[in-house]
């Protein structure tokens, strides 16, 4: 597989959809064929569980929440990631398996074994090879979530929930530091870009020199 996968990770509120298509547009500018995708969703079948598991008021056990985010997952991959890896594309997608790691682990408490196990049988050690985690103080989420009056599934949870689910992301990142870039969407939206292109940036550089290996 010749194409990329990049990822977009962040608790709500962090300014995850503007700063997606920067990143499509950005790879679009340096000759990439880019595929721009989501999880939960990417295909109808995955979008129809994408439904259920946001669908306000909907009574999910966690672990029938974790089975759903990867029954979407291997569709998604079987259908839409894998085929546009072949094909030498750039995929973006916003979030993956990490947001099961952060949302179904951190947040709602389920054994990491558990993900370990599903993660490794759908995805067959396929890995994003880009994380950029978006980073805000819990306040500013806050904030941004109650201006947007989001009420979705996960939007109607608490503050300690998100709270959890940041921890999370921000292990990952600690564990993973070659892989996840973290980068600090409380500033500006310019300086924001700014990281974000200077991650690419880097990233790229190193995919070049990879592929002429
Ligand atoms: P979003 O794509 O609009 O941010 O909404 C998707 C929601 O699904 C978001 O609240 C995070 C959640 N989610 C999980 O809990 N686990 C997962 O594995 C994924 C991909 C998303």
């Amino acid at each position: 597989m010749n194409g990329r996968l990049i990822t977009i990770e962040g608790i709500e509120g962090v300014g995850k959809s503007t700063n997606l298509e920067f990143v499509a547009d950005w790879l679009r500018q340096q000759g990439k064929n880019v595929v721009v995708t989501r999880e939960p969703g990417g295909t109808p079948v995955a979008e129809e569980i994408r439904s259920i598991l946001l669908q306000p008021g909907r009574q999910l056990s966690s672990e029938c929440e974790l089975l759903l985010m990867f029954a979407a997952r291997a569709v998604h991959l079987e259908e839409v990631v894998r085929p546009a890896l072949c094909r030498g594309d750039w995929v973006v997608c916003d979030r993956f398996t990490d947001a099961s790691y952060a949302y179904q682990g951190g947040g709602r408490g389920l054994a990491t074994e558990m993900i370990d196990e599903l993660k490794s049988r759908v995805q067959q050690g396929l890995e994003p090879d880009l994380t950029i985690l978006l980073d805000v103080p819990m306040e500013v989420s806050e904030q941004r979530r109650k201006k947007r009056g989001g009420t979705d599934r996960f939007e109607a949870e608490q503050l300690a929930f998100f709270t959890r689910v940041k921890a999370s992301y921000l292990d990952i990142a600690a564990a993973e530091p070659e892989r996840v870039k973290l980068v600090d969407a409380s500033l500006p939206l310019p300086q924001v870009q700014q990281q974000i292109a200077t991650v690419l940036e880097n990233f790229v550089s190193d995919a070049g020199s990879e592929l002429h290996k």
